[in-house]
This record gives C-alpha cells, sequence and structure tokens, in this order.
C-alpha cells in the first residue's frame, strides 16, 4: 500500500459491535458500485477511469502539452471547483519551482485578482487552459471573455488557436461551441465523470503536463490506488475503513465536523480540494459532514485552541508526509539560551514528527477522536494514488449516509438569484 491509515485514536469512540454492523453495509455498497447496480450508474466514470486512461492518449496529451509550453513562458488555467481545485494542489504539492509558473483566475469574480493576475502576465508568452465541464458555469464564462480581450490585443486569431485549449464535454456547453467557432485546441472531458471527480481526466492531465507535472506518475498511482481498492474487505481497503469510521463518528456519536489537519503548508490546496470533494457530495438532504482544514504548526497558535478546548463535535484526520524532500538539520549554539541544544543535529522534520505525536495525543485526550493517514513522499505516483483513495471514500461515505454522492443540485439555489439580478436567462441544472 502507498498510503497507511492509522485509527489507534478511535479508541472508546467506536466499538467493535459498531464495526460489525456497518462491514455488511459497505460490502453491499461496494458490490453495488462495482456492479453499478445501484442508484447511481451513470457518474461512476472515475471508478476505472484510471486503468482505462491509454498510455497512448497520456503520450497526446504530452506531445500537445509539450508544443504549447515550448512557446509559452507561462501558463493561466482557468476554471472552478472541480476544474480548478485538484490542478492547483498538483503544483502546489509538487513543486511550483520545477513547473512552469501558473495562474489561477476564473475562481472567483474579484477584479482585483484578476487585474493583479493581468499584470503578472502582461510580459508573457502565456498559454491558457480555460476548463468547465458544464461550459456555462458563471466565473471561467465571464473571466474567458476579459482573458481573450487581453490576449487579442498581443495575437492574432490564428496564434489564438495554438494558446488557448478548451476542457469541456465532448458536446454540450457554450464552452464545446467556442471552441468550435474559433477552433480553439480542445479535450472532452468524460460524460461520466463529475467535476470534483474529475482532476484524473483531461480536466487535470492537460494543464498538469503544460505545467510539467509527470502526469504519467500520476496516473499509475491512481490506477494503483484503483487495482487496491477494488478489493472488497474491510480489513484490506484502507478507503473503506476512513470511510466507515468517519460515517460511525457522524453517526453514533454526533461528530459533525472533520478537521484535515497536516503540517506542510504545500498541502494547502490539497486540502481545498478534498474540502470541495467531501462538501459538495455529502452536505445534503439536511445530512453531511462538514470538511475543514487544518495548517500545522501554525494554525495550533490560533484554531489549535478550539480543537483542544471547544465543543466535542470534531473529529480530525492527520494527513503526513514521511519523507520530505529536502532536510535542513538544526545547528547546535553554545550559550544554549533557549534550551533547544536537546535536538542539536536532528532535522527539523523530526521536530514536526514529535510536534505531530503531541498534537494527535493531546487532541485524542481532549475528546477529538483522530485517524492519520500517511504518504511515503510527495511525488506525482502518491499524489495520484492519494486522488483515488479520497474519491473511493467519499463515494462510500455518501453512500452510507443515504444521499447521492455524485450531484450537487443546492449550488443552483444562489444561481437561480444571481441570474435574476443579473437578467440572464435562467440556466439549466448542471
Ligand atoms: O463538482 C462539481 O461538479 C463542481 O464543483 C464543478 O466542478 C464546478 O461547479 C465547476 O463546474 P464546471 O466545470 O461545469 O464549470
Amino acid at each position: 500500500m502507498s498510503i497507511s491509515l492509522n485509527r489507534d485514536n478511535l479508541k472508546g469512540f467506536i466499538t467493535p459491535k459498531d464495526l460489525d454492523k456497518l462491514i455488511p453495509q459497505i460490502t453491499k455498497i461496494h458490490r453495488a458500485l462495482e456492479k453499478r447496480t445501484g442508484a447511481f450508474k451513470k457518474p461512476l466514470g472515475w471508478l476505472h477511469g484510471p486503468s482505462q486512461i491509454s498510455d497512448s492518449f497520456l503520450k497526446e496529451i504530452q506531445k500537445s502539452a509539450g508544443e504549447i509550453a515550448e512557446h509559452s513562458e507561462a501558463l493561466l488555467t482557468i476554471g472552478i471547483g472541480g476544474s480548478y481545485l485538484g490542478i492547483r494542489a498538483a503544483i502546489e504539492l509538487l513543486g511550483k519551482d520545477s513547473t512552469l509558473p501558473t495562474y489561477y483566475a476564473g475562481h472567483n469574480l474579484s477584479s482585483d485578482d484578476l487585474y493583479r493576475v493581468l499584470q503578472n502576465l502582461k510580459e508573457k508568452r502565456i498559454a491558457v487552459t480555460v476548463i468547465s465541464k458544464s461550459g456555462t458555469t458563471t466565473e471561467p464564462a465571464l473571466i474567458f471573455r476579459v482573458v481573450k480581450e487581453f490576449l487579442r490585443e498581443r495575437y492574432s486569431n490564428e496564434q489564438l488557436k495554438e494558446r488557448i485549449i478548451c476542457i469541456t464535454d465532448g458536446e454540450k456547453g457554450a464552452l464545446r461551441k467556442i471552441a468550435e467557432k474559433n477552433g480553439y485546441r480542445s479535450f472532452v472531458i468524460p460524460d461520466d465523470v463529475g467535476g470534483r471527480f474529475s482532476v484524473l481526466t483531461p480536466v487535470g492531465l492537460v494543464p498538469l503536463a503544460i505545467a510539467g507535472v509527470d502526469i504519467q506518475g500520476l496516473v499509475e498511482g491512481a490506477r494503483k490506488a484503483e487495482e487496491e481498492y477494488a478489493v472488497g474487505d474491510w480489513d484490506q481497503n484502507p478507503a473503506y475503513q476512513y470511510a466507515g469510521s468517519r460515517y460511525l463518528l457522524y453517526h453514533k456519536k454526533k461528530k459533525a465536523i472533520e478537521v484535515l489537519s497536516s503540517f506542510d503548508p504545500n498541502l494547502f490546496y490539497l486540502g481545498e480540494w478534498w474540502k470541495q470533494l467531501f462538501a459538495e457530495s455529502e452536505g445534503k438532504d439536511g445530512k453531511g459532514i462538514f470538511p475543514s482544514t487544518l495548517t500545522l504548526t501554525t494554525d495550533l497558535h490560533s484554531l489549535g485552541q478550539w480543537m483542544q478546548e471547544g465543543p466535542r463535535n470534531v473529529f480530525e484526520t492527520f494527513l503526513l508526509i514521511d519523507q520530505p524532500q529536502h532536510t535542513i538539520t538544526l545547528p547546535k549554539e553554545e550559550d544554549d539560551l533557549d534550551g533547544f541544544n536537546c535536538v542539536d543535529g536532528k532535522d527539523l522534520d523530526f521536530v514536526s514528527q514529535k510536534a505531530y505525536e503531541a498534537v494527535a495525543a493531546a487532541h485524542f485526550e481532549g475528546g477529538v477522536p483522530n485517524m492519520t493517514i500517511r504518504l511515503c513522499r510527495a511525488d506525482s505516483f502518491h499524489l495520484g494514488y492519494l486522488y483515488y483513495f479520497f474519491e473511493k471514500a467519499v463515494a462510500v461515505s455518501g453512500l452510507l449516509l443515504g444521499i447521492n454522492p455524485f450531484d450537487q443540485p443546492g449550488v443552483e439555489a444562489y444561481k437561480k438569484k444571481m441570474f435574476r439580478l443579473l437578467g440572464k436567462a435562467q440556466a439549466k441544472p448542471a
């Protein structure tokens, strides 16, 4: 297994009797998912997606990406939600320094934010990926209009065909029409993969390949996870253990908040991706765990107080990376005025590890049950693996709750009101 899950700090919160009842439910869900016999057949393209991506398709993406990157100094990627967060999570974690500088737009409606992004890109030769599965989402649609204007000041229509890549549905939506009308390069998002499950499709693969991320490794990691988590046996399936444990904490112990805590700020956007995946999948019909994140040790000096002594309706999942990419050794000081010669010669990560052990124990003793997911290292293989782990877990977790984890009807409510205020024709539900 490329990741491990430790559930020792659930002791006393989840009983063997609870598990005895839960495991058959999970087995039933596992079978329904694998046989696609449940009510939710259509959006399961992600389930065996990694093994269905051919190496020749990956090569095709890499070839196009290489051509685009060759004549670009920066990548601007436009998209929101599932068409944004997985990309940013990968670039932030795998190393901003080793990739084409990547900028993000279309995930908010802030003039100041877009202004700053465009200012940064003014002098650079840029490639633009526009990503929208529906092809009709307000934020990327409007920002794409502005970006096209910005590009037209510098490039001819012919040149734009080389610089703009649309990633959208194969047939439906305005973005498909725009791509076809203007002759922009385009890639298809499979119809049977929902937005937040789409990072391992052209949604993530194309911009990441342009940025210089090893997408072959990413997909290989996901394939490995797909193979390992196709096992229905609870004891052998950490994705099911994670899903089942969080469900029991919510259902039996009224733990309505889950905090994903990491000790590496480069995991921040992975946490954002995880929040979107779990919140949009589970928060419906008056049910669902509220997903939140902490970056430690930073947040120990703020939210740490709440975690230790606030309302006890929370559980925590630590996400750790075992082997850092760099080692920083702590130096000795002769006078030892701060008393830290006790860690002389150790590396910073050793102290971070002790901080984790201390926090996990203190939170557990303070009434916050916790689990720990450990990733060997932060590389594309393990990230691909982790994406799949969480996708599989959220599907099972949502189905245990008795909701449809693959739709998001709630996001339409504000849109209807906003479109009325803007005088736009009513949007059809995504
Ligand atoms: O998970 C989802 O479906 C959503 O979060 C979408 O990814 C998000 O709303 C963006 O949608 P689209 O790609 O259609 O622009």
